[in-house]
């Protein structure tokens, strides 16, 4: 029997319509007492701009825009899809996922939706995922879906945090296919890193326990995502059996455009290979690759028979790796 591999037959994305620039932010937190600045904020991450939520908005609702775009541009209906993945740390309700409420909201039912909780590496896990379960023959169309609303877990008044995130979604629609598709994937995760990245509140007795607010201990951080991600690039070129010189288009978590670089060189790609958005998204977590690619699909920077590295890495702490054929 052939061999079944799965590609990307669509890409999609949103943003929500109010973008605050650095200056916009700086105000706002000046406001607070909190004092940061533009040039700090470029120096450090390359971050220009972010897009935030409304209040009222929630993560299925970004989702099921950026699936709605990606159905589109696989040319398939919502309901020829057999699986819904969506990858968020900001789900709408504790339960149902919000994989589910995106399947409510596409007008369809019937197939298996989940979330995938890997923070900023959600989105590389959904995929290796679905990859595997159509590889087995299990589902032949899934949809795969990063919806993040970061903003609602800022402290404001942590400007080592808050100027870092922004909202949005991206999504896939990945198909049975006799080529590859997706050559190959890594995940990695280290639990006894969990303190690093963390939002360490819950919801006990109808309150909430703890502090649900993002943590981070920046530098720890940086460090370990250069090494890991590099790690990982390797680590899915060699079960490729390629090297890096196949490598079309890096398009690593867009958290901040000097670990991007450091990447990048790591791997001896010059920076024009790297798609960037960090600079206008900021750090949007799960939806930050599904994003970037989406964004490069369209403006005419990633084309089919071109191969493309994926890169996630967050909190958990997470990494991983998807090497691409598009
Ligand atoms: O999405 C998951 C993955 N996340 C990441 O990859 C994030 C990884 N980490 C980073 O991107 C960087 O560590 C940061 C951008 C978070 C911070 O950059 P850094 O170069 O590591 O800065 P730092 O934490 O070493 O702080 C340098 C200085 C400190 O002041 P002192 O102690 O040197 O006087 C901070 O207090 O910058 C200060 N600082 C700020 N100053 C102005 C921290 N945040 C700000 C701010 N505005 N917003």
């Amino acid at each position: 029997m052939a061999n079944i591999y799965s590609r990307i037959a669509g890409t999609g994305s949103y943003l929500p319509p109010n973008r605050l620039t650095n200056q916009d932010l700086v105000r706002q937190l000046a406001e607070r007492g909190i004092e940061t600045s533009n040039q700090w904020i470029v120096e450090r991450t390359g971050i220009h701009a972010r897009h935030f939520a409304a209040p009222e908005v929630t993560a299925s609702e970004l989702g099921v825009q950026a699936a709605l775009k990606a159905l589109e541009a696989a040319g398939v209906p919502a309901s020829d899809i057999d699986l819904i993945i969506c990858a968020t740390s900001t789900p709408d309700m504790v339960f149902p996922s919000t994989a589910c409420l995106i399947q409510q909201k596409l007008g369809v039912g019937g197939q298996a939706a989940f979330d995938v909780q890997a923070v900023c590496s959600g989105f590389i896990y959904g995929v290796a995922v679905a990859d595997a379960m159509i590889r087995t023959g299990a589902v032949r169309r899934a949809l795969v879906i990063g919806a993040e609303v970061f903003s609602r877990l800022l402290d404001f008044n942590d400007r080592t945090t808050c100027v870092l995130f922004g909202d949005g979604a991206g999504a896939v629609v990945l198909e049975a296919s006799d080529q590859p598709g997706i050559v190959a994937s890594c995940l990695h995760a280290d639990g006894r890193q969990s303190g690093i990245l963390c939002a360490p509140g819950t919801v006990s007795g109808g309150s909430v326990l703890g502090d649900p607010t993002v943590k981070m201990d920046g530098r720890g951080v940086f460090k370990l995502a250069v090494t890991v991600l590099e790690q990982v690039a390797c680590e899915v070129l060699q079960v490729a059996g390629r090297d890096a010189s196949c490598i079309d288009w890096l398009i690593p978590h867009q958290a901040n455009l000097r670990i991007m670089h450091s990447t990048a060189r790591k791997l001896n790609l010059s920076d024009d290979k790297m798609i960037v958005t960090v600079g206008e998204h900021g750090n949007t977590s799960a939806a930050s690759i599904p994003l970037a690619l989406d964004h490069a699909i369209r403006n005419g920077q990633i084309q089919r028979g071109q191969t493309l590295l994926l890169e996630g890495v967050g909190g958990g702490f997470t990494w991983g790796a998807v090497l691409v054929d598009y």
